[in-house]
């Protein structure tokens, strides 16, 4: 049965249009922008001197091209960071400068083979110059575009003295974005820090929750334990909103979970993660082909959640999100 969206479904750029662009660079979320996208998405991570860049994780090496900087091959280090260990090179080691040096990386080169010759062409962003995109386009457009922060692995990065949550909002502060009407929202998957963020900012917040795991704050004993109605009831204390993984409201072609009707009925926004194109991501019934490359019918499977009531979505493809948005809104009774 179709819930109604608490607010109108947003798109939002995941990583920037990275289904066609080296994800988290200037020409990805420029390439959102142009398609139509609400907003745009920047992981965040700090460098050694407390600058936010954005890359999905601190971990750069599939990301980067640092593995084939000389001058850099004695970072190469192990680390374990919330409880996973990993060997490569890490942004918390390189100051701003040097980072600046390093150029992206498809990350997906078997399934986004036509990212790859972008290989070489673009820098790592800072959180400044996001916002600053951001802020030349809905000067230029007159649209509105905001952008989508997340806070990324913020008990490590505050355990070695780099803590995210300052340097945010700071910025958001100098950018005159500090209240719910600002075109921000902050995200997190862990639960502790946006607790803190609420106290600092007054941008809407939204709790991210996955379909396996748990947060690494230790705040519940999995993110299974966030998706009862008491849970999200306790979350609407401090967050506007969740961000599910998409099979928490519907796993594949399976039955549609109450997730949406629950977060709703706690006040809360919904907006799941990540819609994407290719065979590999999509449901069984939405796949072309056999080839886990080619894409499927992702404006249908984006459909389907828009009828389902949610908020918003993120997807590696805007264009797509888009064109199923507005084709939603048409079929809408309003
Ligand atoms: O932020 C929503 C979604 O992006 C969370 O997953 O791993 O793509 O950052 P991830
Ligand atoms: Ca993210």
């Amino acid at each position: 049965m179709r819930d109604a969206p608490l607010h109108p479904p947003i798109v939002i750029a995941h990583r920037g249009a990275s289904g066609e662009r080296p994800e988290h660079t200037i020409a990805a979320y420029t390439l959102a922008i142009e398609q139509g996208a609400d907003f745009i998405e920047p992981d965040l991570v700090p460098t050694k001197d407390g600058v936010l860049v954005a890359r999905h994780e601190n971990n750069i090496t599939d990301t980067t091209d640092v593995a084939a900087h000389p001058e850099f091959a004695d970072r190469r280090t192990t680390r374990t960071i919330d409880g996973e260990t990993m060997t490569g090179w890490f942004t918390e080691d390189f100051t701003l400068a040097e980072l600046k040096t390093l150029r992206a990386r498809e990350r997906l080169p078997r399934l986004r083979p036509d990212n790859v010759r972008h290989d070489g062409r673009f820098e790592v962003p800072t959180l400044a110059e996001v916002i600053a995109l951001a802020q030349q386009h809905t000067a230029k457009t007159g649209r509105r575009i905001g952008i989508y922060p997340e806070t990324k692995h913020p008990g490590y990065f505050a355990s070695i003295g780099l803590p995210i949550e300052p340097a945010l909002v700071a910025q958001l502060n100098a950018a005159g974005w500090d209240d719910a009407d600002a075109p921000v929202f902050i995200q997190s998957f862990e639960v502790e820090n946006l607790k803190r963020l609420k106290g600092m900012t007054g941008v809407r917040l939204i709790q991210l929750i996955a379909d396996q795991g748990a947060p690494a704050d230790g705040s519940y004993p999995s993110y299974a334990a966030m998706t009862t109605p008491d849970a999200l009831r306790r979350i609407a204390a401090y967050a506007w909103g969740i961000g599910p993984a998409k099979g928490l409201v519907q796993p594949g072609d399976g039955p549609v979970t109450t997730l949406v009707r629950d977060a709703h009925a706690a006040g809360l926004g919904v907006h799941p993660w990540t819609f994407r194109a290719e065979n590999f991501f999509l449901p069984a019934s939405l796949r072309r082909g056999d080839d886990p490359a080619a894409h499927g019918d992702l404006s249908a499977e984006i459909a389907r959640f828009l009828d389902l009531g949610v908020d918003g979505v993120f997807s590696d493809f805007p264009y797509a999100a888009v064109r199923a948005r507005d084709a939603a809104r048409g079929r809408s009774p309003e």
